[in-house]
């Protein structure tokens, strides 16, 4: 059969091999005495909240199950926008805002809609791997710029604006960004904004960890900026709701009915079911629950951190927001004879039953060097993972 050159040219997702590699040890390793420990899944390890899953029921026995408008349901826009005021002190109407299968159908439609055959979207490197193939899906290019710790592992006004060339169409973003939970400082964003916009770009930036942000000079969404910038979300992270599949994207008054026609046309419309649920997420019950879950990840990334470095991995930017760890492991490659972090993570997954991410699959610059952890799981399971990483770290 033949296979598109579109579909060919989308590189493997290597995470999942490490995860089905992860699985197939843990089966092994089920009921010994050290069952795997998944430090290398980027979800929460929390699910939806009481009062979500009650809407979810309701909404499935009242037969509530039929298509919504393509843009998603017009209160579930509403409350989102209500969130945007109370939590961001920003002013976004609803008819802004566009209800999707995830951020990721979210980055789909704005990749459809925004890009022509050939088109370069700048991004940095690391960054989240299924953007990358975004682009490549809507037949254009992405254009990875390598980083540096200096930088937070984020793009600057210079960087963005000495790459950019006849093709370049816009960014695209991510703040905090996975896989280093580091974020773009206002001020900057602010610049690489100006930038594009000079250049008549466009400025795409995934926002889906915003509110898990520990930082306040941070936590500040980019529509402050501009109603011209394109801010992509989702239920899935802060409001612990992964695999129902919800997300939405703030964009620009004119695209919407763009976005609108697309998204008719692709999807018809995001789950009616997650969309009565997540109406129940804004409730200050569900809030307080998300607010509590927010300072565990804290706690967490807290406790993690310093015990890395003590274990010999360098975390060279302390992440801000998110929940995971860019830990560079290339001292301990050294001392292991090992020649990559995908060596790395391996060998320890092997030997310690610790599952971690290697860093190949977030680009090409110094991924060799870098895993990442996430934290999203609970604090015994990280106290296990480092209590076992040291005992294999300690004698080499
Ligand atoms: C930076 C980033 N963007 C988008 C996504 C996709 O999220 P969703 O579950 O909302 O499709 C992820 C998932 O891990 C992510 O880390």
């Amino acid at each position: 059969m033949h296979i598109s050159s579109r579909a060919q040219n989308i590189e493997p997702f290597y995470v999942m091999e490490v995860a089905k590699a992860a699985s197939a040890l843990a089966a092994q390793v089920a009921h010994t005495d050290a069952p795997m420990v998944f430090l290398n899944i980027g979800e929460p390890d929390f699910t939806a909240p009481p009062l979500v899953q009650a809407a979810a029921d309701k909404a499935i026995r009242d037969g509530v199950t039929q298509y919504t408008a393509a843009t998603g349901l017009p209160a579930l826009r509403e409350r989102i926008s209500a969130w945007y005021g109370n939590r961001f002190g920003v002013d976004i109407a609803a008819d802004r805002i566009v209800v999707t299968a995830g951020a990721s159908a979210a980055l789909h439609l704005a990749c459809l809609a925004l890009i022509e055959p050939g088109d370069e979207v700048l991004m940095p490197d690391p960054s989240y791997p299924c953007n990358r193939h975004f682009v490549s899906a809507a037949e254009g290019k992405a254009v990875l710029l390598e980083t540096s710790a200096q930088e937070r592992f984020q793009l600057s006004a210079a960087k963005v604006e000495s790459a950019w060339g006849p093709r370049t169409r816009g960014v695209l973003l991510a703040s905090p960004s996975n896989p280093t939970g580091t974020s773009i400082h206002p001020d900057e964003l602010r610049r690489i904004h100006a930038v594009v916009r000079a250049k008549g770009g466009m400025t795409l930036i995934d926002e889906i960890y915003l509110a898990l942000s520990h930082d306040d000079q941070f936590g500040h969404t980019a529509l402050a900026i501009d109603d011209q910038i394109i801010s992509i979300n989702s239920f899935s992270k802060y409001f612990n709701m992964t695999g129902w599949r919800l997300g939405w994207m703030v964009v620009p008054p004119s695209l919407v009915p763009v976005i609108e026609r697309l998204a008719q046309n692709l999807f018809i419309c995001p789950s009616t079911i997650a969309q009565h649920a997540a109406l129940a997420c804004f409730e200050p019950e569900s809030i307080a629950l998300y607010e509590a879950r927010r300072a565990e990840f804290k706690a967490r990334r807290d406790y993690f951190i310093p015990a890395l470095r003590e274990l010999g991995f360098g975390v060279p930017v302390e992440p801000d927001g998110a929940f995971y760890v860019w830990a560079d492991c290339s001292e301990l490659c050294a001392k292991l004879e090992l020649k990559s972090s995908w060596e790395f993570a391996f060998e320890v997954m092997n030997r310690t039953h610790v599952a971690m991410t290697p860093g190949r699959d977030f680009g090409t610059a110094q991924t060799a060097q870098f895993v990442r952890f996430s934290t999203a799981s609970s604090m015994k399971q990280l106290e296990t993972a480092v209590q076992r990483l040291r005992a294999m770290l300690s004698t080499v």
